[in-house]
């Protein structure tokens, strides 16, 4: 099995931005332990601050992957071009937020990709992740 990982922008930052609220692992450190966690399964992960980069990498790996978990970041709130990517491909995309944005600013709780996704997970930080691997893995038995 096969699953990207694809992070928007800041998310690079991950361990040193606004701790309080995502937390102070970086993601690089959290995809080791995810990795080490399902031995089994090939993850890749991409991160990038860049919109059209995002859209080039869903094109990239939405034909023949198996899952892939995405957190568009801020762009969830605003990409149109974002959108269009999941609806285009044949992989089935996870929303994923590190943070409960419906705690959050109002501008938050719209999401552009929600409805072209398969589902949401959002404020449950980082384990967020292993939740939507879960999800690829129990459908796939
Ligand atoms: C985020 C929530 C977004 O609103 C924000 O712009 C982010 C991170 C999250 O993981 O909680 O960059 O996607």
């Amino acid at each position: 099995m096969q699953i990207a990982i694809i992070n928007g922008p800041n998310l690079n930052l991950l361990g040193k931005r606004e701790t309080g609220i995502y937390g102070s692992e970086s993601f690089e450190h959290y995809f080791e332990r995810l990795q080490q966690q399902y031995p089994t399964i090939k993850f890749t992960y991409y991160q990038s601050n860049v919109e059209g980069e995002l859209v080039n990498y869903l094109h990239e790996v939405g034909f023949s992957y198996d899952g892939i978990l995405l957190n568009a970041g801020a762009y969830t709130h605003t990409s149109v071009a974002i959108r269009d990517a999941i609806a285009g491909i044949k992989t089935p995309v996870i929303e994923i937020h590190i943070s409960n944005v419906y705690a959050r600013e109002e501008f938050r709780h719209t999401s552009l990709i929600a409805p072209k996704c398969v589902g949401t997970i959002c404020g449950l930080g980082l384990k967020g992740y292993n939740l939507g691997v879960e999800y690829f893995v129990m459908n796939d038995i």
